[in-house]
């Protein structure tokens, strides 16, 4: 059984090294190294990524294992393989930019695949769920991430792949991402083992959005009633249609860092979110905004929430501050 999973990763591994090869040596991927290069990622942060190309042809991963003998059923646990509609074995991955997907030990359990051409679907294709590869219990970049995020004392997560080598080569190592998927307790418990305070940077847009409320929640419950690896944790607020890769890209490394800094508590993110609703009345504001704000001891936080809510609402602050009190029933 071990030594099953031991065969397995070194045909991972070796597999990762193959794709970087390709992408680095031969012409097939110069379109491959064109576009990553018009992204503006650089050579050593692929390479400290291990990003590489998977080549166009049917079986150049499966002919090339079978002869260093890995079996067919082997290429397929590993999630490498699969079978044609003729029954033959082919490889998974094909004209793709390659992203190995590491655990926090660095060991390869799997890759995802991005497209070069706008026809090739999905945009990234990644390996199958299987007997080692499950993406909801890693998060990308946690091994490179590792010893960034110990001295910073802090973990940014963005959505993608790209984000992270974006921001790694911003000169923000400490950055892991969770694959744009909803973040698992798994994926948390990777985190809170990373750095104490996490500074949530999803994309402006409305999957991301859903996706930091949801990683909220799931913080909230991974910090419930814990004395030890509670996580803290901020908002990052992006310019609209920028994910953090196009922010680095088009305004720089420095800019990304300064809205980090800028990054806001939960409190403030849920009660802007509340007062920007469009149609919500005064009322329905300040039920919305009351159970965020009225169990927060005083602060200067709590201070700022409420004169946030007043300038909003055109109210004076103690009007404010006395409606918070009152008990409240969801308009
Ligand atoms: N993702 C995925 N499968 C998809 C789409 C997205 O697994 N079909 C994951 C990938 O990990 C991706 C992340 O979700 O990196 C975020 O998705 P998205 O924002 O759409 O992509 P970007 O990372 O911004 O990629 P790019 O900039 O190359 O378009
Ligand atoms: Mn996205
Ligand atoms: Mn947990
Ligand atoms: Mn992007
Ligand atoms: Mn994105």
């Amino acid at each position: 059984k071990r030594q099953r999973r031991e065969r397995l990763l070194g045909l991972l591994e070796r597999t990762a090294a193959f794709y970087v090869r390709v992408l680095w040596e031969s012409p097939e991927a110069a379109d491959a190294r064109a576009y990553l290069a018009s992204r503006g990622l650089d050579e050593g942060a692929l390479r400290a990524y291990r990003v590489g190309f998977a080549p166009e042809a049917w079986d150049r991963v499966v002919v090339g294992s079978r002869r260093a003998g890995y079996s067919e059923a082997e290429l397929l646990a590993a999630g490498l393989g699969q079978r044609s509609s003729r029954g033959t074995l082919i490889d998974r991955f094909h004209g793709r930019i390659t992203f190995p997907l590491a655990d926090e030990r660095g060991r390869v359990l799997g890759f995802g695949a991005r497209a070069m051409k706008p026809d090739q679907k999905p945009k990234y294709l990644n390996t199958s769920e299987g007997e080692l590869f499950h993406k909801g219990r890693i998060v990308y970049g946690a091994d490179l991430a590792r010893a960034a995020a110990a001295k910073a004392g802090r973990v940014v997560l963005v959505e993608g792949y790209t984000d992270v080598i974006a921001l790694h080569q911003a000169g923000v190592p400490e950055v892991v991402a969770q694959m744009g998927t909803a973040l698992t307790d798994a994926q948390v418990d990777a985190i809170a083992r990373l750095a104490p305070k996490a500074l949530f940077c999803q994309d402006p847009d409305r999957a991301g959005q859903e996706s930091v409320a949801k990683g909220i929640a799931a913080l909230r419950v991974h910090n419930k009633g814990r004395t030890t690896r509670a996580v803290e944790f901020r908002i990052v607020r992006l310019p609209a249609g920028q994910d953090p890769a196009d922010v680095v890209q088009q305004s720089g490394g420095d800019a990304l860092r300064a809205l980090l800094e800028k990054a806001v508590a939960i409190e403030k993110f849920e009660v802007e979110r509340a007062l920007a609703s469009p149609d919500a009345s005064t009322d329905e504001m300040l039920a919305t905004v009351a159970p965020i704000i009225a169990p927060m001891s005083a602060s200067i936080l709590k201070d700022e929430l409420v004169a946030l809510v007043a300038g909003r609402l055109g109210m004076g602050e103690n009007l404010v501050n006395e409606a918070l009190r009152q008990p409240f029933t969801a308009a």
